[in-house]
Order: C-alpha cells, then structure tokens, then sequence
C-alpha cells in the first residue's frame, strides 16, 4: 500500500457533506495528496448559471495549487449517489497537469472497498506543453 488510501477516501467523503448541488442533487467530494505530503479536499458547486459549475476534484485541486502545492500523487472521489464516481474529462485534464514524476493514483468508493487505478487508466496520451 502506497498512500493512506482510507484516510484520504474519508477526507472525500466529508467534503462530499459540503457540496452545493442544489440542480443537480448530485453531491461529490474530493481530496487530493500533494507531493508535500499535504491533502487538501473540495466539493462540487453548482451555479444557477449553469456553466459556472465547478467539479470536486477540480475544487481540491485549485486549492492545492494555490496554497503551493504543484505536485498530486492521488485523488480520491465519493459520491453518495455514484458507487466508483469517475472524473469528468475537464478534471481528467487538470489532473494530468500536476502529474510529476509519479504517476497519479485514483482512488474510487464501490461500497466499502477501494478501488485503485492510474492516471493512464483514464488519460492515455495525455496532454501537456513541456515549456
Ligand atoms: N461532478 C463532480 O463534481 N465531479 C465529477 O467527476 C463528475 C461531476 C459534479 C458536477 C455537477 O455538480 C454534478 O456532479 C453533476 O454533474
């Protein structure tokens, strides 16, 4: 075992309590493990304009980079409503961003077992400009 996969899962699954999702009754939460070995967590927020959505994965991430944190080793993802809630395309891609050298590992709820899969698993050829 790698990372503490429950802890950061339970970290998921309180943010999930804070989600505003008041359209799509579609609550999700988020925690990420920063290289620094920090977790920062997130919820989706919904907007009555309803672009301006921001996702949970996308929320803890932000909160991540903007605190300094420019590395994530995992992400783990709870959904009440969604047994093994997958990211979205969008958070697929912001991940891939704050991919270091390891790659990330992400974390998914089937009940009470964890399932564990990479980065690549969701985004093959990924992209990013190497500045
Ligand atoms: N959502 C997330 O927060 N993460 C995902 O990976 C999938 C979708 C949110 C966005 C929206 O608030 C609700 O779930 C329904 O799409």
């Amino acid at each position: 075992m790698k990372y503490d996969y429950k802890l950061l899962m339970e970290r998921a699954k309180e943010a999930s309590k804070m989600s505003y999702s008041p359209f799509s009754k579609f609550a999700v939460g988020a925690s990420v493990l920063t290289g620094n070995g920090k977790i920062y967590s997130g919820c989706n927020i919904e907007n009555s304009s309803f672009g301006m959505t921001i996702c949970a994965e996308r929320c803890a991430i932000f909160k991540a980079v903007s605190d300094g944190e420019k590395e994530i080793l995992a992400v783990a993802i709870f959904s009440p409503n969604e047994s093994d809630c997958y990211p979205c395309g969008a958070c697929r891609q912001v991940m891939y961003e704050f991919q270091g050298e390891k790659e990330i590992e992400i974390i998914t709820a089937e009940k009470d077992k964890l399932n564990i899969k990479k980065m690549s698993d969701f985004l093959p050829y990924g992209f990013k400009i190497h500045g």
